[in-house]
């Protein structure tokens, strides 16, 4: 029996929009099949060759593993990249025009810590061996506001429990939001699920933006048009 809160549902928008500029473009041919595969880094638990091979270590280099889940116009990405540099950070995302930004940003920055896939984070969760990652950042996620759109937003109880597999005990999860009913919604389920800690002691802790959580270009939106953003920061247990 088909299960709404479970069975999956695309949960993105577009996967395109406007052209992308030459340069743009040309970024795209020439660089991003070395961030996408190839390198030394990818040849490990390789999400980007769909071959499951669970040999994390390859991926992770000597430092922590992170995981962006939809990283937009990869500003936090980058700057997350750039701001911890002993970390590996792998991004996922199916929208090309952000991933192109991605590769712009890691090249005019010189990264070298910054993994990306274009495509469906669940894709990558699945290929990924337990307990592995140290924290995993899923922002701002498409709210689908309809109700006969629910079944699209990306959390969900599958998808709590894959990030309760992979993510290491101790490790960190951050979820953001700009929409009230899917702050709810969200901590409704983590509650559910129960192998999280939420360790805010007050409202300052979730409303407060952290100093590193930089924002985005998505959420000066949200704030120009009258939302706040939400900031919650979950322990794996
Ligand atoms: C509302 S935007 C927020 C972007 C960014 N996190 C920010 O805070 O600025 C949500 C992003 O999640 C991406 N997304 C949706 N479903 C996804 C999935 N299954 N895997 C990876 N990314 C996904 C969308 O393409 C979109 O770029």
């Amino acid at each position: 029996m088909f299960n709404r809160d479970t069975d999956r549902f695309r949960t993105f928008g577009r996967a395109k929009g406007k052209p992308l500029s030459p340069a743009q473009a040309g970024l795209m041919k020439d660089e991003f099949p070395h961030f996408d595969k190839g390198t030394d880094i990818s040849k490990g638990v390789n999400p980007f060759e769909n071959e499951p091979t669970h040999d994390v270590a390859g991926l992770q280099g000597e430092g922590e593993l992170w995981l962006e889940i939809g990283f937009g116009g990869a500003e936090h990405l980058l700057w997350q990249a750039e701001t911890n540099p002993g970390a590996t950070l792998l991004g996922v995302e199916p929208f090309l025009n952000g991933v192109a930004k991605a590769v712009k940003g890691i090249t005019d920055k010189g990264l070298v810590n910054l993994r990306l896939h274009r495509g469906d984070a669940r894709d990558v969760l699945a290929l990924l061996p337990d307990q592995c990652l140290d924290k995993v950042f899923v922002l701002f996620p498409d709210p689908w506001h309809k109700v006969r759109h629910h079944k699209r937003r990306i959390i969900n109880k599958t998808f709590i429990e894959e990030l309760h597999r992979v993510i290491k005990p101790g490790g960190h999860f951050r979820f953001g939001s700009d929409i009230i009913h899917y702050v709810n919604w969200s901590l409704t389920r983590i509650k559910n699920h129960g192998g999280f800690e939420w360790e805010a002691q007050s409202l300052a802790d979730w409303r407060i933006r952290p100093d590193d959580w930089p924002s985005t270009r998505y959420l000066e939106k949200a704030l120009r048009e009258g939302r706040s953003g939400h900031f919650f920061e979950f322990i794996r247990k």
